[in-house]
């Protein structure tokens, strides 16, 4: 098969960082093309120069080899090259179809939107991909994983040559990952080329032809995906070989640290009791929707409680808003980095002792050294790749954003921290990092509540496992390796409830 696209010598600097150096891919028509690496390798700077919206400063790209200028996001239109980002792209504040046709609205006459073509058109696209979506619904009333699926149409509607999809599956269940992943073969059977990013190797296997691997800015092989197996293509990624991907410690497990009893909070959190011993993780598991982040969002305070009690170290506590959780020695790593666990426009350092400040408080004005030594620390140990702790956050990659956003709740002196998705978007490496740390707060005493997608993980991980389907729990188990994903999953789709 010829080669249909083809980045050639791609280098790009940013200002301390040289995040591609000499890079190549080539994409062949019709085929599902993957690209990996970890966290902070050049993979989404690789596909903006693409899709336009960052230029290279060397290397040059074909398409049908003839060569082609990319300069903006509407030279790559032109070319049929669309994206659907790591960091989702629509108005909040319009309807679902005018962000599908955003730019593009059918017309009735010279001037006029035909609004109800419009609604028509795109309802089909949504028809088609099997999801229930109204065409004529707010974008900003959508769950994530909705979203992603309008990005998704918005491709659709465009007759994509090229599409780019960054870590596509991150939010979505089961089910519509399928849906996603018949719809990648249908484009690939019309022709369409798609190149693929995710953390989720797995994945990778199951819906990938060929995989571009690269490191630290540079192209280190290409396989088919056919020929290889997942250890092959972690050690390209990683360099080296990995260990266990499940560090799961045993320390002692003290008395019970938080207690949540009967709590409800509106549709999605009903009569939800349960309790987290120092040195335990608790295991959250469910479909998305299930209502997890929900109760992590009511607990901490973010939303309103109806009625039930939450307590710390055996002492009831009012929680009206997230600084009285923080009081209570209560920390959440929020799924929602850009929404509420970074800011995007500061720095790493104010970002990771955003939390905490209180603690640094007094002592701020006299020791600005101190912060900048714990920040370093933290840069370290997590091993964040960042030119320095004063890079705004929102110049590192999806992971390292994750990354921070997880050291600045590891800095407070929370008794208790709920994780919610805590490795969403972080490469197999620094996966394990993100255990060890975890590791090290039971270690210490505290209690862990992780809400996790990933089963292998919540399995790998938990002391013990509640599971949630509908707002409620059906199930809480001990994880003495009878536990099994089938019967999580059974749980999970509302299978009896049960108390082990
Ligand atoms: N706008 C920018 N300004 C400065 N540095 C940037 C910018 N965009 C990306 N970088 C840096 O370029 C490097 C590559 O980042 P990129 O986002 O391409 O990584 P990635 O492979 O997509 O990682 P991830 O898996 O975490 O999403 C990183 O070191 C990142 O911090
Ligand atoms: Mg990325």
């Amino acid at each position: 098969m010829a080669e249909f696209l083809e980045m050639r010598g791609i280098t790009k600097r940013f200002p301390g960082v040289l995040a591609l150096d000499n890079v190549s891919l080539s994409v062949r028509k019709g085929e599902v093309h993957a690209l990996l690496g970890e966290n902070g390798a050049g993979k989404s700077t690789l596909m903006k120069i693409l899709s336009g919206a960052y230029r290279m400063d060397e290397g040059e790209i074909l398409f049908d080899g003839k060569p082609v200028e990319i300069h903006s996001s509407h030279d790559a239109q032109a070319l049929n090259i669309s994206t659907i980002y790591q960091e989702l792209n629509l108005t909040e504040q319009l309807t679902v179809a005018e962000n599908i046709f955003m730019g593009r609205q059918p017309t009735k006459g010279p001037f006029m939107v035909d609004w109800k073509g419009m609604f028509s058109k795109a309802q089909t696209i949504l028809d088609d991909l099997g999801v229930d979506i109204s065409a004529q619904a707010l974008v900003r009333d959508l769950g994530v994983a909705h979203k992603q699926m309008v990005e998704l149409a918005k491709s659709l509607s465009i007759n994509s040559r090229v599409l780019i999809m960054d870590e596509p599956t991150a939010p979505l269940t089961s089910r519509e990952i399928k849906t996603l992943f018949d719809t990648i073969r249908m484009l690939r059977s019309r022709g369409v080329s798609i190149i693929y990013i995710s953390h989720r190797l797995e994945e990778v296997m199951e819906v990938c032809d060929r995989a571009t691997i690269m490191r630290d800015g540079r192209n280190v092989t290409v396989l088919n995906v056919a020929e290889t197996n997942l250890d092959e293509i972690i050690r390209y990624m990683v360099g080296r070989e990995l260990k266990e991907k499940f560090p799961k410690i045993h320390p002692d497990i003290g008395e019970t640290r938080l207690q949540v009893d009967k709590l409800n909070a509106g549709k999605q959190v009903k009569n939800i009791s349960f309790s987290v011993r120092s040195g335990e993780i608790l295991g959250i598991a469910g479909l998305v929707g299930a209502g997890r982040t929900e109760t992590a969002r009511a607990i901490f305070g973010m939303d309103p409680k109806e009625s039930g009690t939450v307590s710390v170290d055996g002492k009831e506590v009012s929680i009206q808003h997230p600084l009285d959780a923080i009081r209570a020695g209560i920390g959440f790593v929020t799924e929602d980095r850009k929404g509420e666990g970074l800011v995007l426009t500061m720095p790493v350092s104010q970002n990771i002792t955003l939390a905490t400040l209180e603690k640094f408080g007094a002592a701020l004005r006299l020791d600005l050294g101190g912060e900048k030594a714990v920040v370093l620390d933290f840069i370290d140990k997590l091993d964040i790749k960042t030119p320095s702790h004063l890079q705004l956050a929102r110049n590192l990659s999806g992971g390292n954003q994750q990354k921070v956003v997880l050291a600045k709740w590891l800095l407070s002196d929370a008794k208790v921290i709920l994780f919610d998705e805590p490795t969403r978007g972080i490469d197999v490496g620094a996966k394990i990092e993100v255990y060890n740390i975890i590791n090290s707060l039971i270690r210490s005493g505290v209690a862990v509540v992780m809400i996790s997608s990933e089963l292998p993980e919540i399995l790998g991980m938990s002391d013990r496992v509640a599971v949630m389907h509908q707002g409620e729990i059906t199930g809480i188990f001990d994880n003495d390796g009878t536990l099994t994903q089938e019967k999580v999953l059974y749980y999970a789709t509302g299978g009896k409830k049960h108390t082990a």
